[in-house]
C-alpha cells in the first residue's frame, strides 16, 4: 500500500463519519505497533479527541496481557480516544461493545451478541476484541475485528474459539466502512443515557442467561448460570453458594457449554 493509498483511505474514511468523530483528529497508517499505544504516546499533545485506523498491528495489545495477533489488511484495527465522559454514563467498554455490535449488525446483517464483558461474538466465537484504557484526560478504546482471516489463521495460532466475519458471513465490509459505521453508532450510544446502554447491552448479552465457568487470577474457579449486569458493569453470577458478583479486570469468564 503506497501513501497515496493511505490518503485515499483516510480521505473514503473521513466522508463516512459525521458528528462527533468527523471534528476528531483522524490518522490512518499502513502499519503500527498498536492503535491504543500510538494514541497513548500522542493523547497527551492532542488538544481532543481522536480516531486511529491502521491497515496493520506488529504489536496488538489485548486484555489481560494477551496479544491481538492479526494478518496485514485482514483485520479492522481502530482506536478512539474519548474525552469527557461523564461519571454518570454507563461503563465505556460496555457501552463500545454495544456500538460495534450494532454497527455490524447494520452492515453485516443478524448474529452478533455480546460476550461478557466486551468481545463480539458471531456463530459462538469471538470475532471482535475491544481493550477500554484509562489515560490522563481520557479513554482509548481500542477495537480489532477479524473481517477477513480464514480458519486455517486461526487454527495455526490455537484460537479454535476465534472467527472472521467473512467466514461467518461470506464476505466482509472494508475497514474504513465499518470503522465509520462503528464510530457513528458509538457518537449515538454515548450520548444516550446509562440504562438505555445497559439494556441494550443486556439485551444482546449471549453471557446471560448461560452456565458460565468463573475463573480468578489467582487460579480459582466458581461455576453458575450468569444471571445479570450490574450498572457499574460487572457481571453476578447465580452459584451453588450463592450470588458472585465478579468485575471484568479479575476474572475470565468461560461458556462452560461453549465460548458465550
Ligand atoms: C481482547 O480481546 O483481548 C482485546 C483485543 C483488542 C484489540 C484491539 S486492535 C486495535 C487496538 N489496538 C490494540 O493494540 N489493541 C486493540
Amino acid at each position: 500500500m503506497d501513501k497515496a493509498f493511505v490518503g485515499e483511505w483516510a480521505e473514503r474514511l473521513h466522508t463516512l463519519l459525521h458528528g462527533r468523530f468527523a471534528a476528531a483528529e483522524l490518522f490512518c497508517m499502513e502499519e503500527v505497533g498498536s492503535t491504543n499505544e500510538f494514541l497513548k504516546e500522542k493523547a497527551r499533545d492532542l488538544p481532543g479527541e481522536a480516531v486511529v485506523l491502521a491497515l496493520s498491528q506488529t504489536a496488538g495489545v489485548g486484555r489481560r496481557g494477551h496479544t491481538f495477533r492479526t494478518v496485514p489488511g485482514e483485520a479492522l484495527h481502530l482506536s478512539f480516544l474519548l474525552r469527557g465522559q461523564t461519571s454518570a454514563a454507563a461503563p465505556v467498554s460496555l457501552t463500545v461493545g454495544v456500538a460495534v455490535r450494532q454497527a455490524l449488525y447494520s452492515l453485516c446483517g443478524a448474529g452478533f451478541s455480546l460476550k461478557w464483558p466486551n468481545d463480539v461474538l458471531a456463530a459462538g466465537k469471538k470475532v471482535c476484541g475491544i481493550l477500554c484504557e484509562t489515560v490522563p484526560d481520557g479513554i482509548i478504546c481500542g477495537i480489532g475485528v477479524n473481517l477477513l482471516s480464514s480458519p486455517q489463521f486461526f487454527e495455526k495460532q490455537g484460537l479454535s474459539h476465534a472467527v472472521s466475519v467473512q467466514m461467518v458471513k461470506g464476505s466482509a465490509p472494508a475497514a474504513e466502512a465499518l470503522a465509520a459505521e462503528i464510530a457513528n453508532v458509538l457518537e449515538t450510544v454515548l450520548a444516550a443515557d446509562a440504562n438505555t446502554v445497559l439494556r441494550l447491552y443486556a439485551a444482546h448479552c449471549s453471557t446471560l442467561g448461560a452456565p458460565v465457568r468463573v475463573l480468578g487470577v489467582s487460579g480459582e474457579a466458581a461455576e453458575g448460570i450468569a444471571d445479570s449486569i450490574t450498572p457499574q458493569g460487572e457481571l453476578v453470577v447465580r452459584t451453588g453458594a450463592g450470588r458472585v458478583t465478579v468485575r471484568a479486570g479479575d476474572v475470565s469468564v468461560r461458556g462452560v457449554n461453549g465460548y458465550s
